[in-house]
């Protein structure tokens, strides 16, 4: 009989428990399964089939409360931001705005949501580097509190759709570079966003709507990328901010979000207390007066609270060569590894208590040879009908959902303490055709 040691070194120990990848308070249960707030995932794909986005609803509300903890550590003048883009769920949006969060909408149709998950439209923030005059108009009917202008064009269009004066703030490129995919850089010079720096347009755009009519300037607004991992880059660019704001008593600064998340046991990201010190520091050293300190993180938010739960249904194996276990979603449900060669674990749900002992790439079911969702998966011998899971998939994965193949995209899962219920049901074949207005 083996020893009770044995049998913990033959399973090897919770991959989930101590992982900075998994939503907090994952485990593995006594039956050998993966649990996400407090739900068997097994019981989870039973019930509400796969694939399925599964959230960790006491996740978001931690990292939310850390954001503000961390803030009220330091100042009372602050705003925390959700940038709903992360993930575009009404109940995602409901949870944040009733932890007292703010909201930064890139769109009519994020902002609609916002409003529509009770957001106070006084602390949404509307962003876009090409808004159209019918998101303007609706930004300004209802009464957002805050548009970030992006272009000159847009100063212009801005001055003659609105027609009572609206704060604004000016988006400015600080000419900063952080090391992170270049597809999310936002701050460099050569960006379609905002006003450079360098060149002296941001200088202009303020001088712009200082003299416009129905535009009351109370802001800079400053994002430099997305998935960060290094503390640096943003005090370079509230350095820059700085120099750009000198003269000017802002009321407040948006600093951005940016903050990197663990996609994989590797990384390694900040903690949300030291990146909001970093911000808090740099902010309150170099400016005089001091404005209030916004920040808009949105993959930090979201993105580790949400797994992604599919079903194995074939097994390749090319001698030689590598093993294809292809499962019932792909890039129709995270776009990620595809547009970025993002990288991301797997875990099989209903044997997280074995040891990786295989090798294998995990193929969505979509017809490109590009659909992989994890190249070189260490997973536990995969068999079909397993319930496999990628975590971290949180943010980025409902939001640039798709339909490829004509693939229904999956329903989004609350889990707390136990309790699940379904937030988005899963997209049916005659959603497919419910916009057909001829056949
Ligand atoms: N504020 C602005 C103005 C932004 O453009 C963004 C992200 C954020 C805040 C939030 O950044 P976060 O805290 O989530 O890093 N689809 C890409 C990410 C694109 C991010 C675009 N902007 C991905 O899947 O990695």
């Amino acid at each position: 009989m083996a020893t009770e040691a044995q049998t913990s070194e033959a399973r090897g120990a919770d991959p989930v428990a101590g992982s900075a990848v998994y939503p907090i308070g994952s485990r593995v249960n006594e039956r050998g399964h993966l649990e996400v707030g407090g739900c068997d995932a097994l019981e989870l794909a039973a019930e509400f089939g796969t694939p399925a986005y599964v959230y960790a609803e006491a996740d978001v509300r931690s990292r939310a409360r850390a954001y503000v903890e961390a803030f009220r550590a330091r100042t009372d003048s602050f705003e925390v931001v959700y940038a709903s883009k992360a993930a575009p769920i009404t109940a995602v949006l409901s949870l944040l705005a009733g932890e007292a969060l703010g909201v930064d909408v890139a769109s009519g149709g994020e902002l609609y949501l916002a409003l529509h998950a009770g957001f106070d439209p006084k602390r949404i923030h509307m962003h876009g580097n090409n808004k159209t005059d019918a998101e303007l108009r609706y930004a300004a009917e209802a009464g957002v509190g805050h548009v970030i202008l992006d272009s000159f064009d847009e100063i212009r269009r801005a001055e003659r759709v609105f027609d009572r004066r609206q704060d604004v703030l000016v988006r400015v490129t600080p000419g900063v570079e952080p090391s992170t995919h270049g597809f999310v850089h936002t701050g460099q010079v050569d960006s379609k966003f905002g006003f450079g720096i360098a060149g002296g347009l941001a200088e202009r755009a303020i001088a712009d709507v200082g003299a416009a009519r129905n535009l009351r300037l109370v802001g800079l607004h400053a994002h430099i990328g997305s998935q960060i991992l290094e503390l640096a880059p943003y005090e370079r660019a509230i350095e820059a901010l700085a120099e750009l704001a000198s003269g000017l008593a802002l009321e407040l600064l948006n600093v951005g979000g940016g903050l990197g998340i663990a996609y994989t046991a590797a990384d390694r990201p900040p903690a949300i207390d030291a990146y909001v010190d970093v911000k808090v520091r740099g902010v309150e050293a170099l400016f005089d007066p001091v404005p209030r300190i916004v920040i808009e993180p949105g993959r930090s938010l979201v993105g580790n609270a949400g797994i992604t739960l599919y079903t194995v249904g074939t097994i390749k194996e090319i001698p030689g060569v590598r093993t294809y276990l292809a499962v019932d979603g792909g890039m129709s449900d995270n776009l990620r590894p595809m547009l970025y060669g993002s990288r991301y674990e797997a875990l099989i749900a209903n044997r997280a208590d074995v040891a990786p002992e295989s090798r294998v790439t995990v193929a969505g079911m979509h017809c490109e040879s590009g659909d992989v969702d994890v190249r070189d998966a260490e997973i536990a011998e995969p068999r079909i009908g397993d319930v496999l899971v990628t975590p971290a998939t949180g943010a980025y994965g409902y939001a640039m959902a798709n339909n490829y193949n004509a693939v229904p995209r999956p329903p989004v899962i609350f889990c707390d303490e136990g309790d699940a219920r379904l937030v988005v049901r899963r997209e049916t074949y005659e959603d497919l055709g419910s916009r057909d207005v001829e056949r």
